[in-house]
């Protein structure tokens, strides 16, 4: 975190900036503070940024290449650019930035260099705020003093406490216009301490401020001499880093590479994310759990003798110990916890809304899984605080759910250790970051629950029938063909005596899953406990056959990974809608379009066609007989 030139914002500037190299000698030594502002446009938030930038003097040339260039039109030049239209510059330059994410801004004072993410306020805006929020180690919640303590107010409140931000500065902003009044002051005050209180939020330093006027912004205000706190810059300069608190942290280094230029050097490269290391320090490496002593710490510019929080470092080890990328280093008698089951609550940031049951990628530290979320325990409304209950999470929302990760991962609580607790889910398909999580602890559930080993394993259910266990898996829109094509299938087999099971959409969906309906989460969740099942009976040795619509390849996706190689057979049923649609068996389709009929697949429900499935079959031009060879032929030949 503190590593400037690891910075991939930084370094963009890097690129733009020509005398960046002068400008980082410069300021190489000193700290770097990373803040976020909350507020809205209203609140006085483009003001307050464009004081800071422009009473620190030190904004970088970029920024004021482009300024300059607009102050040209208005008869000004360079340095002198004006205030105001500094102002209006960073308004427009975070519309246009609401799109791409956050914006950044840099400056530095003659003690430390800053950088804020200046994010909109408005509820629409959730995610921007948290990703801005998620590497802030301060965080400056703005207040109109005309208008006091307001909904979003408590809305940006709750998110900077939700990631962990510690260090508050509640900044009633607009004092000028209330007459600076102590008394106003210290209303507000008062308000957002209760409020503060019923977050759990420890403490927050509240500074009377005013933007536009410049009230203790860099100078005290002679106008509130009541007020004896500090500037705001002044605290600015002097809050504690978050990288200083964590060096008082137990050790804590999560592997990012295995540095091995030869036989004689196997190292174990990262960022130390808590706590502190030493040669001869007993370490202990997670998930395995096996111990060893650090023989050297190594970097670019030489060995160490300590290395702490925030420090990039290589570690050899006195023994030969497995470890890879993903494992974290701990200290051997302080280890962080090892689990497959969390506890945590989810920032949803994708349009599409969240699928309970589909797998998803989890990046932790530093390492990526498969994980599936349950159903919201809960959502929060985050303007009331109140839980609701919900099925899923749209974009924005925030809820709390239990995740279960396809192995087990050393993590800690992310208000204890946010760089092994904070975790990103990204969708399998799309590569988008769709949640940002935090987790609140493990859950013990399966810890005393051990996969038992057993004698008659699936090759001999399979042997003794004188088989191979499959599962051929139909997809296509409903009235494709599926059922009937999957029933001749299965007679040719039986009548070759082969051992078969055949599972349809319409019959599961009478029994085990009758409790489904059609909605996206519903078809998820019929999918994945359809899938458990063709794996228990493809595990007794049978020649499984499944006909369900199922129309997200995410889902086919997670049923072939459960399934071993070369055992699962995709047979996508393609079916034109305009033909299923005039087949019409079951009179569905002319419900659906009546609107009779809600998320019928095909017509207001999504149906994502196989990208690589084992056998097309084309219903329009062969039979169903036919088809039922071709499959048949395949799989004997498989
Ligand atoms: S899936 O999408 O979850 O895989 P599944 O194959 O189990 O669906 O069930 C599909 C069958 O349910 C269809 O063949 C049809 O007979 C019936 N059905 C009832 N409502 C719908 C609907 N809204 N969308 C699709 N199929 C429906």
């Amino acid at each position: 975190m503190s590593d400037l030139s690891k910075d991939p914002v930084y370094i963009a500037e890097d690129l733009i900036a020509q005398d960046i190299d002068a400008y980082l000698l410069k300021h190489q030594h000193k700290t770097m503070l990373r803040f976020i502002t909350c507020g809205s446009v209203d609140d006085g938030k483009s003001t307050l940024i464009g004081r800071l930038l422009y009473d620190s003097k030190m904004i970088f040339e970029d920024q004021l290449a482009s300024l300059e260039h607009d102050s040209k039109a208005h008869g000004t030049q360079g340095q002198n650019i004006d205030f105001a239209l500094l102002v209006d510059g960073l308004a427009a330059e975070r519309e246009q930035g609401i799109t791409i994410d956050v914006a950044y801004r840099f400056f530095a004072t003659d003690k430390r260099k800053f950088i804020v993410a200046d994010t909109p306020g408005h509820e629409q805006y959730t995610r921007n705020m948290v990703t801005g929020a998620s590497t802030a180690d301060l965080a400056v919640i703005l207040i109109d003093a005309r208008q006091g303590v307001l909904t979003q107010t408590r809305r940006h409140s709750y998110l900077v406490n939700l990631l962990g931000i510690r260090n508050v500065v509640l900044a009633v902003n607009k004092m000028d216009l209330v007459g600076y009044s102590q008394e106003r002051f210290y209303e507000i005050v008062k308000e957002y301490s209760h409020f503060a209180a019923q977050l759990g939020m420890k403490a927050f330093l509240p500074i009377p401020i005013s933007g536009l006027a410049g009230d203790n912004i860099v100078t005290r205000s002679e106008n509130m001499p009541w007020y004896q706190g500090p500037t705001l810059l002044g605290h600015l300069e002097d809050a504690p880093i978050n990288v200083a608190r964590m060096q008082d942290e137990d050790f804590r280094m999560a592997v990012q590479w295995v540095n091995r230029p030869n036989l004689d050097f196997r190292g174990f490269a990262g960022q130390i994310g808590s706590g502190t290391v030493q040669p001869g320090d007993a370490i202990r490496v997670l998930p395995s759990g096996k111990t060893t002593t650090v023989k050297s710490i190594v970097t670019y510019y030489g060995t160490l003798d300590r290395a702490v929080a925030g420090q990039s470092v290589t570690l050899t080890f006195a023994d030969e110990v497995d470890c890879s990328r993903g494992d974290v280093i701990t200290r051997a008698d302080a280890p962080c916890e090892v689990a497959d089951q969390f506890e945590a609550t989810l920032v949803w940031m994708d349009e599409a809304e969240m699928l309970p049951g589909r797998p998803y990628l989890l990046k932790i530290g530093t390492q990526t899984l498969t994980a599936t979320v349950t159903e919201p325990k809960y959502e929060v409304n985050i303007n009331t605080l109140e839980h609701l209950t919900s099925r899923t999470l749209a974009l924005n929302a925030i809820g709390v759910v239990n995740i279960s990760t396809d192995r087990a991962v050393p993590f800690e609580a992310y208000a204890k250790n946010p760089d092994l607790g904070g975790f990103i889910l990204i969708d399998r398909m799309t590569n988008a970051t769709v949640a940002a999580g935090m987790v609140h602890f493990a859950l013990r559930r399966s810890q005393n629950i051990h996969w038992q080993a057993l004698d008659i394993d699936r090759d001999a259910h399979a042997a003794i029938k004188n088989q191979k266990a499959r599962v051929v898996w139909f997809t296509g829109l409903s009235g494709s063909g599926k059922s009937t094509i999957a029933n001749i299938v299965e007679k040719k087999l039986h009548a070759m005596g082969k051992h078969t099971f055949l599972l349809d959409g319409d019959n599961v969906r009478h029994g085990l899953n009758r409790d489904l309906g059609f909605t996206d989460a519903d078809r998820v969740e019929n999918i994945r406990r359809v899938g458990e099942v063709a794996k228990l009976m493809s595990d007794a040795g049978l020649i499984v056959l499944t006909a369900f619509i199922s129309p997200f390849r995410a889902e086919r996706q997670m049923v072939r990974e459960m399934m071993t190689e070369g055992e699962f057979m995709e047979v996508y049923v393609n079916t034109p809608l305009s033909v299923a649609e005039e087949r019409d068996v079951k009179g569905l389709y002319k419900k659906a379009r009546a609107g009779n009929l809600k998320n019928f697949t095909g017509i207001d429900s999504p149906y994502e066609a196989p990208v690589a499935p084992e056998i097309i079959v084309n219903t329009v031009e062969l039979t169903a007989e036919d088809a039922a060879e071709q499959i048949i032929a395949a799989l004997l030949a498989g």
